[in-house]
């Protein structure tokens, strides 16, 4: 059974009493309501680290409205009953309350002051004493962070939280969250964190659909349109590899098969896999990214395409 662990202090002990004892430490940072995706990451993490820490923590930094926050689903005894089948176990669930709460030093000043235009996230709305961010400046910008300009803001900041409060020898993150993955990967290097970050295939439902905790939020119906998305994906690598090497065409056949289907596109893009910016033909290799509405689900995909 995994030890719970609920407060920093906590948790900061754990892992000096086990880098003491010469254990290897693997992170997984999640914000619950796993599925197999995430159970994927931890059987990763066992390839790389002796003791394994999962973080459930739904992190106020990067919601934009306390709706979205609140309404994010939740289940911690579900995700126990989950973290305990995992073949190898986990021996940490990191399950802080509030990672933002510094005790005394702590103002309330904050929200008075906010006037109505959003641009805070719903830590900032609360509220309280934090005001250090992490900004990978040209990573977070395009994608989702065209439509959510200060999630990956969030995302960086309580990944190096976490960081520095379990002080892991490597994190897994998964590829289904193509540029967050990408932009933690730059912030370790730019910021000398001592963690090897490693990035973990995507895990599909059977008829292929990217699995997420934002699933639930789907109709029957709407789940079969959203098939739609990984579909046009793996029908656009697939004309990449006979030949097709023009992103416009490509990006445009995703676009419609989506549309088509009733689904609402937030982006689809062929990116450089490191750099994430627009290319027009695939030299190098590249990564189609997409996210695209059905009701209320709003759902992300992405598929590799080596240069051939
Ligand atoms: P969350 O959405 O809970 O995802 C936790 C981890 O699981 C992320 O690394 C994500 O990429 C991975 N993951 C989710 N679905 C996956 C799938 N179908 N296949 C493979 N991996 C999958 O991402 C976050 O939480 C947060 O932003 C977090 C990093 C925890 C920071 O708050």
């Amino acid at each position: 059974e995994p030890e719970i662990i609920t407060s920093k202090e906590k948790m900061r002990k754990w892992s000096r009493a086990m880098r003491a004892k010469g254990k290897t430490i693997g992170l997984v940072p999640t914000m619950g309501y796993l599925h197999k995706g995430h159970l994927s990451l931890i059987n990763e993490a066992r390839q790389h680290a002796d003791l394994i820490v999962v973080s459930i923590y739904v992190n106020p930094g990067q919601f934009s409205t306390s709706e979205d926050l609140s309404t994010y689903p939740s289940d911690f005894y579900g995700d126990l009953q989950k973290l305990m089948s995992v073949s190898g176990g986990v021996d940490v669930v990191f399950n802080p309350y509030d990672l933002y709460d510094y005790g005394s030093g702590r103002d309330r000043e904050g929200a008075e002051k906010r006037d109505s235009v959003k641009e805070v996230s719903c830590l900032e709305e609360r509220g309280g004493g934090h005001e250090t961010w992490i900004r990978v400046e040209k990573l977070e910008k395009g994608l989702c962070g065209k439509s959510r300009p200060l999630f990956f803001r969030g995302v960086a900041t309580v990944v190096s939280k976490l960081f520095n409060i379990v002080d892991p020898d490597v994190a897994i993150f998964g590829k289904k969250d193509y540029q967050q993955w990408r932009i933690i990967r730059r912030m370790v290097r730019d910021l000398d964190f001592a963690v090897q970050v490693i990035g973990s295939e995507i895990v599909r439902e059977d008829d292929g659909l990217a699995m997420s905790s934002r699933n639930v939020y789907l109709s029957p119906e709407e789940r079969q349109k959203a098939l739609s998305i990984n579909r046009s994906l793996s029908r656009a690598k697939h004309a990449a590899e006979e030949g097709q090497i023009n992103c416009k065409k490509l990006q445009d056949s995703v676009i419609l098969a989506i549309q088509e289907a009733g689904g609402k596109v937030d982006y689809a893009e062929i990116v450089d896999q490191e750099t994430l910016e627009a290319v027009e033909e695939i030299k190098a290799p590249v990564v189609i990214c997409v996210a695209a509405c059905f009701g209320k689900a709003r759902l992300i995909d992405n598929i590799e395409i080596p240069a051939y």
